[in-house]
C-alpha cells in the first residue's frame, strides 16, 4: 500500500489536530503523546468533522454529540458512537507525515 505525503509534522504538533489530503481522501491528523495518528474525517455517527473535535490524550471527541473514538484504533469509546472510524498508519520522514492508504485511494 502506498504512503502518501501530507503536511509538516511541526504543524500537527503545534495544532494537535489538522486535516490533510491523503490521496483522494482527506484525513485528520493528530499529535498525541509524541506520536502521530490519522483517521477518517467524518464521524461514524453523523455528519460532523472530527477535525473540529477536541483531543484529550488518545480520545477525539466529536463536536456534534460529544461521542469519542480512540485515535489509535478508531474504536468508539463514548456514546452515541457505536461504529468505529477508519484509522491509517502514519510515519514521519523529512519532517512530513506520511499516511498509508489503499492502492485505489491514491
Ligand atoms: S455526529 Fe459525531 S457523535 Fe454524533
Amino acid at each position: 500500500m502506498p504512503w502518501i505525503k501530507t503536511i509538516e509534522a511541526a504543524t500537527v504538533e503545534s495544532e494537535e489536530i489538522a486535516a490533510a489530503q491523503a490521496g483522494k481522501d482527506w484525513v485528520v491528523l493528530y499529535a498525541a503523546d509524541g506520536g502521530f495518528y490519522a483517521s477518517a474525517v467524518l464521524c461514524s455517527h453523523g455528519q460532523a468533522s472530527l477535525a473540529d473535535g477536541y483531543l484529550e490524550d488518545f480520545l477525539i471527541e466529536c463536536p456534534l454529540h460529544q461521542g469519542t473514538f480512540d485515535i489509535r484504533t478508531g474504536e468508539p469509546v463514548d456514546p452515541p458512537c457505536t461504529e468505529p472510524v477508519r484509522v491509517y498508519p502514519t510515519k514521519v520522514e523529512d519532517g512530513f507525515i506520511y499516511v498509508e492508504v489503499e492502492e485505489n485511494e491514491t
